[in-house]
């Protein structure tokens, strides 16, 4: 069993507590993969959907998470271990340990680009080009090696050198200074993106919502892209709150996060969407929205140098505030279970993380032909993490806080104070017993296949 977590670290205030949990909740999955989603989902209904499923679904489940977290005071492994001691429900615990490997060794390869593209940017790499020799350029680069590998590694360094510092003086003091420069980049790129000629088309395509593009598929995407966004379903937010100190409202603080996370994705679809409008290019252009459309758009327009540089440090920014979550779960796993000193467990974690991300750094290049069920390593770790483990570890995590806690402990820890009746708890159950489950499993069966619209 863990220790007793006398001398545990802790977040010092609740603006740290907001600014490292939405910094672990803002990332690439805000910036790179929502807009494009969207893109490719048809815009405005796809939105409405998206925000019905971070309320009914994702905030319940964050909440479940950080019931687990605070009232343990544990890593992932060990909360469930501590909460229901000598029964399977640590497994959840060592999914999310095992998921947060898989997550890291791929998130950080493509952390890894954002650094190339803010090279590319400050050295003026995207001048003169068409979208054709962009396209390329992009190609060219992710197949290498050298260049994939060293940003992988020095994003990773960053990584470590952050969660080395603990979780007061790395974690809570790096994303309160770095979460605030994120919001004023992206509001600095919407009024750039607004002012365009032609912007109205983008806002239209974002806002206005067309229901004939809803099907039953894009409906559970966007469950799944709520799950990743919200950084739920892996022991994330387990090893976060249970740094939270008891004062703190977790019913509220779940609430902040939440919202901020999405308005963060819906200021990235403002400063994109509305400039891929202005400069006439298709929506829908999936994963190369990012690195291939925007430099597009920068080269083109007015002031672009600038705005370039600025939108690829917003994503590496925003990259970062969310790998130093992914590994403190596996640094916090590793100090309580095995009893290695912070430093070490760190350096360890990186270490062994590399070994995956280099193949996916990789996977483009030198180790394009290794593939299992025609997936390369990059592509495999992130199918079986973010489609799998996630999906599944939230329907467990659902299931362990409605079914085996239950609600009197659940409404304790939201309430931090036993007298306390609260209004919502009712609902709460309901959503973490049945609805929550029933659409995890929906979306989790359709995911592997098992299910198909
Ligand atoms: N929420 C992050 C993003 O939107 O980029 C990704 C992520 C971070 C997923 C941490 C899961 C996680 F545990």
């Amino acid at each position: 069993m863990s220790g007793v977590p006398a001398s545990r670290d802790s977040f010092g205030s609740r603006f740290g507590v907001i600014a490292a949990t939405a910094g672990s909740a803002i990332g690439l999955g805000n910036i790179w993969r929502f807009p494009y989603v969207v893109g490719e989902n048809g815009g405005g209904a796809f939105l409405i959907v998206y925000l019905a499923f971070v309320v009914a679904i994702g905030l319940p489940v964050m909440m479940s998470e950080f019931v687990i977290g605070r009232s343990s005071q544990r890593n992932a492994f060990g909360a469930f271990k501590f909460l229901a001691p000598g029964k399977p429900w640590s497994v959840v615990g060592i999914m999310g340990v095992a998921a947060a490997f898989m997550i890291l060794a791929f998130y950080t390869a493509v952390a890894g680009w954002t650094l190339e593209y803010i090279y590319q940017s400050f050295t003026n790499g995207f001048a003169g080009k068409n979208a054709t020799e962009l396209t390329t350029m992009f190609n060219d680069f992710r197949s290498g090696s050298s260049r994939p590998l060293l940003w992988f590694f020095v994003f990773m360094g960053l990584t470590a050198l952050i969660i080395v510092s603990g979780v007061k003086n790395g974690i809570e003091k790096y994303t309160k200074i770095l979460m605030p420069i994120l919001f004023v980049i992206l509001i600095v790129l919407c009024i750039r993106s607004l002012t365009l000629d032609g912007a109205a088309g983008g806002m239209e395509f974002l806002f206005k919502p067309d229901f004939s593009k809803l099907t039953a598929s894009t409906i559970l995407e966007a469950l799944g892209q709520a799950f990743f966004s919200l950084s739920i379903g892996m022991g994330t937010l387990i090893t976060y709150s249970s740094y939270i100190q008891k004062k703190e409202n977790l019913g509220s603080a779940a609430l902040s996060v939440a919202f901020t996370d999405t308005l963060i994705a819906v200021l990235a679809g403002v400063a994109i969407f509305p400039a891929v409008f202005a400069f006439g290019i298709e929506p829908g252009s999936g994963e190369g929205l990012v690195y291939i459309t925007l430099p597009n758009i920068f080269q083109q327009m007015t002031g672009g140098y600038f705005f370039s540089i600025l939108f690829f440090l917003l994503l590496g920014v925003a990259a970062l505030t969310s790998t130093i979550s992914v590994l403190e779960v596996i640094v916090a796993y590793f100090v309580e279970e095995f009893r290695v000193s912070r430093k070490k467990a760190t350096w360890l974690a990186a270490a062994s993380v590399s070994v995956l991300g280099f193949m996916c750094a990789l996977s483009w290049g030198p180790m394009k032909d290794v593939s299992i069920w025609g997936k390369n390593v990059f592509e495999l770790l992130d199918f079986t993490s973010a489609n799998i483990l996630l999906p599944l570890g939230g329907l467990l995590i659902v299931l362990f806080v409605g079914w085996y806690l239950g609600r009197k402990k659940t409404e304790m820890e939201l309430s931090n104070d036993g007298d306390l009746k609260l209004w919502y708890i009712t609902p709460f159950m309901l959503i973490v017993k049945f609805i929550a489950p029933f659409a995890i499993a929906m979306v989790f069966l359709q995911q592997i296949g098992l299910l198909s619209f």
